[in-house]
């Protein structure tokens, strides 16, 4: 399996300092809930959470996600289906969403240095309940996405309905 502290040379190397502290701060959550939620997999998800911004520069915006999953396919040789989608789905959410994809996308939200008013919620929900957190997340992305009047991704709005009729259990939309 791919070496962690190649990948950490090769970050600290590639991102700037605030990208390569928010990728560390993300990671040690990840971790963290995945402990707490007895996940077995804590090796995919190190994987995932390190290389999920490794595409990520000025000129990629919103691409970055599916540009950091084919980097970490092709520069780190990880053909982990899991460990591609956690990181592929971690800007804009998907439908089918496993457990990882889910601790990725709710740590990319949700670490110490984000800012936003429902940051702290979200990660206190992480140790509570993941699809409640994953709910508050996706929901807090779209609201956002809605008032900077940018396009919402169809998949965001898919896994929304998926994750409201988990949680309250309607399904009325
Ligand atoms: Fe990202
Ligand atoms: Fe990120």
């Amino acid at each position: 399996m791919v070496s962690i502290n190649n990948i950490k040379k090769y970050l600290k190397e590639k991102l700037s300092k605030d990208r390569y502290i928010h990728t560390l701060n993300m990671s040690e959550l990840a971790t963290k809930i995945a402990i707490y939620h007895k996940i077995k997999a804590i090796a995919k998800i190190r994987i995932a959470s390190l290389l999920h911004d490794c595409e990520k520069n000025s000129k990629n915006g919103n691409n970055h996600s599916f540009l950091s999953s084919k980097m970490a396919k092709h520069k780190f040789c990880i053909t982990d289906r899991k460990i591609l989608d956690a990181i592929k789905y971690h800007t804009f959410g998907h439908r089918n969403m496993d457990i990882i994809s889910k601790i990725i996308y709710i740590s990319d939200m949700s670490e110490q240095s984000r800012k936003f008013k429902e940051a702290e919620q979200i990660r206190k929900l992480a140790f509570k309940n993941l699809d409640e957190a994953m709910l508050l997340a996706i929901s807090t992305k779209l609201k956002y996405v809605i008032q900077d009047r940018k396009p919402v991704s169809l998949e965001g709005v898919i896994l929304y309905n998926k994750l409201i009729k988990t949680v309250t259990g309607n399904s009325n939309g």
